[in-house]
């Protein structure tokens, strides 16, 4: 059973970029609930109630995997990776954004998969063939009698977006060939705990697995894990990797070593999520006053990255365009709109990222590396950055 134990207020969709604020248009922004849940059950974290997918996935999806550096060669690595050791004949992704990891495949031996039109368009422009459908038992039957049963699905940031998890790994299940392996890589609820990130929570982040619930979800259908890596997108996720029950995979070492860790970390115990509500809500009250203390020395303060977590942040602690004078993002169809719930202008970082700013709070705080390189003659001049992760401070 699910039990509730944080809770981050009402929230936008995270993708929903306004573009205007004209008085008609907000009155229209939807909003929801956002509350997290544990189940002693089966250990798995999820929202407490999930949005529609079909209000989420659209046309006008603007997050695009390839557009930090740090992604595409991270993407490009894995997918060398995973050819050179498991040698699949066909492979398919699911969730293929605009082909960051595709691309790396020759054309033949790779399906994509991708509900959202604008970017399943381009890895068809592309010549791969993609299914522009959400995942179903249906359309995998549909792919295994079109083409032949897979060597290798690979889903990066998309499982955990999706409700239902048996009609998914059902769905694997039917589409997997007999030692066939599913690699997924999610946001880890281990490292969430452990660096406060509360901001992985929002509409799309459905799930924040464990190899605890991961382990327990696919069990039902017919699927075992026999291998995990830690990795460190998206601010910290975990690698799993999955095959059919009778596969020949054994379990690796390092998969007991990081169970045993979860344990040891009680990610299987509600008073731990109960404790890390408590450190959410003393982040809330730190960022504000550090933020309020900056404004009255009238200093200008940006967002820096008008990534989906961010939204959480903004509208959990109320943070406006009375705290940030606007925010920079590098992905071009945020440019010119307006961040949701807080309405915070996005520009270019040509534009904002001028000898004007004093401090930028790091919205994209997971590209901290990439950044703080890219951005050395803001930091030469005695710009600032602010985090909240794991701890507000300022760097
Ligand atoms: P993500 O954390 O969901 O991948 O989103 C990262 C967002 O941050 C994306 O909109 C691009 C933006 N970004 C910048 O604006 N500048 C940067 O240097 C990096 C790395 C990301």
């Amino acid at each position: 059973m699910k039990k509730k134990f944080l809770d981050l207020a009402k929230q936008p969709l995270a993708n929903s970029f306004l573009h205007n604020i004209k008085k008609k248009n907000l009155k229209r922004e939807y909003f929801y609930n956002l509350s997290v849940s544990f189940d002693k059950k089966n250990h798995q974290v999820s929202l407490t109630k999930h949005v529609n997918p079909k209000m989420q996935y659209t046309n006008l999806y603007a997050h695009r995997a390839s557009q930090s550096q740090t992604m595409r060669k991270f993407f490009q690595d894995i997918a060398l990776k995973l050819q050179r050791k498991f040698k699949p004949k066909l492979s398919m992704e699911i969730g293929s954004n605009d082909g960051v990891f595709l691309k790396n495949f020759n054309k033949k031996n790779i399906i994509a998969v991708e509900p959202c039109i604008n970017l399943a368009k381009i890895t068809k422009l592309q010549g791969y063939k993609t299914y522009s459908k959400f995942w179903t038992k249906k359309l995998a039957k549909n792919i295994v009698k079109s083409h032949q049963k897979l060597d290798l699905i690979f889903s990066a940031n998309t499982l955990s977006h999706i409700p239902n998890l048996k009609e998914t790994f059902d769905a694997i299940s039917i589409s997997l060939s007999k030692d066939g392996i599913l690699v997924i890589e999610d946001p880890y609820i281990g490292t969430v705990i452990k660096s406060n990130s509360y901001d992985q929570f929002y509409d799309e982040h459905v799930y924040v697995f464990s190899l605890l619930s991961i382990s327990k979800t696919v069990s039902l259908s017919n699927l075992r894990l026999f291998d995990s890596e830690p990795i460190t997108t998206h601010g910290g996720s975990m690698r799993y990797y999955i095959c059919k029950v009778e596969s020949k995979y054994k379990p690796t070492k390092r998969l007991n070593y990081f169970i045993n860790k979860e344990l040891k970390q009680k990610l299987n115990k509600f008073s731990t999520y109960q404790n890390f509500s408590q450190r959410v809500k003393k982040s809330k009250k730190d960022l504000i006053k550090l933020l309020t203390s900056l404004k009255k020395k009238k200093k200008k303060i940006i967002v820096y990255g008008a990534t989906y977590k961010s939204t959480t942040i903004l509208n959990y602690c109320n943070l406006g365009s009375k705290y940030f004078d606007y925010a920079i993002d590098t992905t071009p169809n945020k440019q010119g709109k307006f961040t949701p719930g807080k309405h915070i202008p996005i520009i270019s970082p040509q534009k904002g990222f001028n000898d004007s700013v004093d401090y930028a709070f790091l919205g994209a705080w997971n590209f901290k590396k990439e950044i703080f390189k890219k951005e050395i003659n803001f930091i030469k001049r005695g710009g600032k950055f602010i985090t909240h992760v794991p701890k507000v401070r300022i760097i």
